[in-house]
């Protein structure tokens, strides 16, 4: 089974000033503070118990916005990372929540719109040995961490910034790991930055053959909001498809109740609690009376 890992930390120096006095992860994207993207990623693949992990300065106003995640049918706990020490840290303050589970690592500031591929995702997930990562095509692999595959997407390299990149796949911001994660991540040591590197982690992996990918198909989006353009970006892809398809992306309490996280009873409940008439709320009335009328 597998526990999630919702990595909110970092320091968001890309985004200052907006993120002088906020958490990266809790700016808006259109509609919605951005954590709700990743935290419905993960809902999306049925995971119910996760950890999130901010720094002490925004911990506290994350769980002032999600609680304890049982409003949603979730079972959310909290950690704080002392200082941005890597992505790969997060196994290791994660240890005791991980226990003996298997671990799903997602980027507080990774938005990911895949549709009905997220099921084919899971069946590889459930064929998952060792490392799984998620790739993404993209027109400007040279900015990223360039996968390199055979034809059945076992990973043969995986290069950071690479001059000449050998395919337009990139390593984006989410990861399934079987349990032995938590030892590995012990024997990584900083790099030149002073991290602990998820690529070091990964070509741990690759050494053993046991790293492959899930490439993510044609008419999916990955987006990830960390520069003001790519933020801007995410934002009207988002107000795009909303408006259009007149449905949510990443509609936390939408997903919790399609996936029976809650009942219809408890959703109800819930849009009872929300404060005033914005169109989320509004959404959700909608939602509601659709159901009812099913
Ligand atoms: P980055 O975007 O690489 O770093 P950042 O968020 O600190 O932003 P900037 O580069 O503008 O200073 O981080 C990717 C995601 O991982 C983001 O959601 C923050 C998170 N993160 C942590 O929580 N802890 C860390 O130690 C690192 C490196 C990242």
């Amino acid at each position: 089974m597998y526990k999630g890992i919702l990595l909110a930390g970092g320091t968001g120096s890309r985004l200052y000033p907006l993120t002088q006095v906020s958490s990266k992860q809790l700016l808006p994207v259109y509609d919605k503070p951005m954590i709700y993207y990743p935290l419905s990623t993960l809902m999306l693949f049925g995971i119910k118990d996760i950890l999130i992990i901010s720094t002490s300065f925004d911990i506290a106003n994350i769980q002032k916005l999600l609680g304890d995640g049982s409003h949603i049918g979730l079972k959310l706990s909290y950690k704080v990372q002392d200082a941005p020490n890597g992505i790969a840290e997060a196994f290791i303050i994660g240890k005791d929540f991980i226990d003996s589970d298997d671990a799903c690592l997602i980027l507080g500031d990774n938005i990911f719109y895949m549709g009905d591929q997220i099921r084919d995702f899971q069946k590889q997930i459930e064929k998952n040995r060792g490392a799984l990562l998620c790739g993404y095509h993209v027109s400007n692999p040279k900015s990223f961490g360039v996968i390199e595959f055979d034809e059945n997407d076992n990973i043969i390299s995986l290069e950071e910034k690479p001059k000449n990149p050998k395919s337009n796949f990139i390593a984006v911001g989410l990861y399934f790991y079987k349990n032995d994660v938590v030892e590995r991540v012990k024997k990584l040591k900083p790099s030149g930055r002073g991290e602990l590197e998820i690529t070091d982690l990964n070509l741990q992996y690759l050494n053993e053959k046991k790293l492959r990918f899930f490439r993510m198909c044609r008419g999916t989006a990955w987006l990830d909001a960390g520069t003001p353009d790519s933020l801007m970006e995410a934002a009207q892809f988002v107000q795009m498809v909303e408006k259009r398809q007149g449905l949510k992306i990443s509609c936390i309490e939408e997903i919790a109740l399609n996936r029976d996280f809650i009942s219809l009873e408890q959703f109800e409940n819930l849009i009872k609690s929300y404060k005033g008439n914005s169109a989320y709320k509004l959404y959700l009335e909608r939602i509601l009376s659709e159901r009812k009328n099913a």
